[in-house]
């Protein structure tokens, strides 16, 4: 790409962006944004302006070496200082000045994209910094979504459905991933996050994992095999939350008469057998998988599923090849506001078979979030390395709810394994018996 191809591709991203965080701040009215929902979430104009705020210190500060616009309000908006819980007791800007100080961050950032050297600094190069910033709003982008989730009341956002699948009932259950090396991770990915950082070669014995992720079906009969009554199937830390939270079923379910209904983004529905199970925690998801007699899949098993091409050795960068996500590949982008169907996106498969890895539900894996080896935090050791240790679970894949711009076949995110306000599914993994794998 060239020098101003760059820039309208980075303009166009922006403002691709700035449309979405629109719609998931203009569908509600003055006295919805400014409420907290859950006290696991911010209020909405509390990410509206800190997506500014990131914007001003890093774009317009940073990189554009410009004054600040609102020193006044960098600590409202730093994610350290307050916990999302006391968000709604700070002086936060109200929702016009939100709207109107991003607006005015924005102007600043596209003056400076039309000048700035994409070149000579780190943090510049390739349009880094504005990627980085593509990124942030993205993620809270779907933060908002999550909100949007846990809000009650009236349906506010509207999408199409889905698509379905076409041959679902053919596909085998698991497909087999050969031993052998690959390359994990990425240097040369430009808008890749420091903790996608270096790429480095691994070792993976082979392994069996599912073409397509758990679904609502599935999991039902994990429900009605007593899975949630049942201590043997869960961890002991899991055992204890099941028992604390009192879970026995995906969060957003509830029982009517003998069937299952779910709440999605305020419409009351009988829950879809075929759709990817959502809103179940790491802790569920692992005793689901030993009451499956398999496991989840390590990070490393799920990167080379997803990447790993064995003709020519190489590792790509989305389970389809190198291109950018269609919507013929997944289902990402908010387009529509639930997974679709088990098989969906034959175009999106991987070269070993497995389906849906990009889109629909996050995935939990096995593994604790960890750097890389050689990695080295950048720009800002918040945004990876302060997280790094077994408190989080990683999650891969993206969601329904996440951006092509948020998601690659090296990104990473990571929760702590409780978490179920999410878009948060899983497929299993097993290690073939003996014999196997001939
Ligand atoms: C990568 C999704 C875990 O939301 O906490 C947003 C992304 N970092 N602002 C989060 C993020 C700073 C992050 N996750
Ligand atoms: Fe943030």
């Amino acid at each position: 790409m060239g020098v101003e191809q760059l820039r309208a591709h980075v303009a166009g991203e922006l403002a691709r962006t700035r449309r979405r965080s629109a719609v998931l701040t203009d569908s509600v009215d003055d006295e919805d944004l400014i409420k907290q929902h859950s006290p696991l979430m911010s209020p909405l104009v509390w990410d509206l302006a800190h997506v500014g705020s990131q914007e001003e210190l890093w774009l317009v500060r940073d990189v554009g070496g410009a004054p600040a616009i609102r020193p006044d309000i960098d600590d409202l908006y730093d994610a350290f200082k307050h916990c999302r819980k006391d968000r709604p007791e700070l002086p936060l800007l109200g929702p016009a000045e939100a709207r109107e100080y991003v607006g005015t961050v924005r102007d600043k950032v596209f003056d400076l994209l039309d000048r700035v050297r994409l070149d000579g600094r780190r943090l510049v190069d390739q349009a880094f910094a504005f990627g980085m910033i593509v990124q942030h709003e993205q993620q809270h982008d779907e933060t908002m979504l999550a909100t949007h989730q846990l809000r009650t009341g009236a349906p506010v956002l509207t999408a199409d459905p889905p698509p379905v699948a076409a041959d679902a009932e053919s596909l085998p259950p698991e497909v087999l991933v050969p031993g052998g090396p690959f390359l994990m991770g990425t240097s040369t990915e430009p808008w890749a996050l420091d903790n996608e950082r270096p790429a480095h070669q691994v070792e993976v014995d082979a392994f069996f994992i599912d073409t397509t992720p758990v679904s609502n079906g599935d999991f039902l009969h994990f429900i009605d095999d007593g899975g949630y009554d049942r201590a043997e199937l869960w961890s002991s830390e899991g055992w204890a939350y099941r028992c604390r939270a009192e879970l026995r079923a995906p969060r957003f379910w509830e029982r009517d008469g003998d069937r299952w209904l779910r709440r999605r983004f305020g419409h009351v529905e009988p829950v879809p057998a075929r759709e990817p199970v959502v809103h179940v925690s790491f802790h569920e998801a692992q005793a689901y998988a030993t009451w499956a007699g398999k496991r989840l899949p390590t990070e490393q098993e799920w990167e080379k599923a997803a990447r790993f091409d064995p003709r020519s050795g190489r590792s790509r960068r989305y389970p389809w090849g190198d291109d950018e996500p269609s919507p013929e590949h997944a289902n990402l982008g908010q387009r529509h506001l639930q997974p679709a169907a088990l098989g969906a996106y034959p175009a999106g498969a991987a070269p070993c078979g497995a389906r849906q890895l990009i889109g629909d539900v996050w995935e939990w894996t096995a593994t604790d979030f960890l750097p890389y080896p050689g990695f080295s935090a950048f720009p800002y050791r918040e945004y990876s390395e302060v997280f790094f240790g077994p408190d989080y679970k990683v999650l891969r894949g993206g969601s329904f709810g996440t951006d092509a711009a948020a998601c690659r076949g090296t990104f990473r995110n990571w929760d702590y394994p409780i978490r179920r306000q999410i878009f948060a599914g899983f497929r299993c993994a097993r290690t073939p018996r003996a014999g196997e794998t001939r």
